[in-house]
């Protein structure tokens, strides 16, 4: 038997997390099922509000921020790990694999972006994805709106 551990980090003890990146507040007022409304005075509210609100568990987009925590699962299971987590370009990618920091790399809004993402890496391996981190394909996946890149 075996498998692989994927240390991903997104939305357990806070929602917010999955914000690596920007805020798409218009969007999120507009969509997300808790805060859309047609109310004037409550979507004012909800515009003055969110951003204040939220933005001190917001958590910045850094290049494989989950890493450190998939090199720590890494040493400590023999298990296989994936670490994923703002991995952009091909050349930092490589780099964790050939020093064998994990075993595999996991990209999500990458490949919602350019679903032929791995095959533009295999072509041409400094290659730096196309996702800019707007999250609102995140914002998204929680209203009646399909899952896709907003940006293409
Ligand atoms: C559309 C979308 C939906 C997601 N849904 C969840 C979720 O339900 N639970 C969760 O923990 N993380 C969720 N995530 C976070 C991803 O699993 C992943 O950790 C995150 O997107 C970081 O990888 P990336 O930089 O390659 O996008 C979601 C991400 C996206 C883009
Ligand atoms: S909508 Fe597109 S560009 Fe924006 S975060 Fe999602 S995949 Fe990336």
């Amino acid at each position: 038997m075996w498998g692989l551990i994927e240390i991903s980090y997104g939305t357990m003890d806070n929602a917010l997390n999955i914000f690596r990146g920007a805020v798409p507040l218009k969007v999120i007022l507009k969509h997300n099922p808790v805060f859309k409304t047609n109310h004037g005075i409550r979507r004012m509210l909800h515009n003055a509000l969110i951003y204040s609100l939220i933005r001190v568990k917001l958590k910045p987009f850094a290049p494989g921020y989950n890493l450190e925590h998939a090199k720590i699962a890494k040493a400590i299971t023999g298990i296989p790990i994936i670490s994923v987590g703002g991995f952009r370009k091909g050349a930092e990618m490589r780099g964790c694999l050939e020093n064998g920091l994990v075993d595999f790399i996991g990209l999500s809004r990458p490949l919602i972006c350019e679903p032929d993402l791995v095959e533009k890496l295999e072509q041409d391996g400094n290659y730096s994805a196309q996702c800019i981190n707007c999250n609102i394909c995140a914002i998204m996946c929680d209203s009646d709106q399909p899952t896709r890149c907003y940006q293409r």
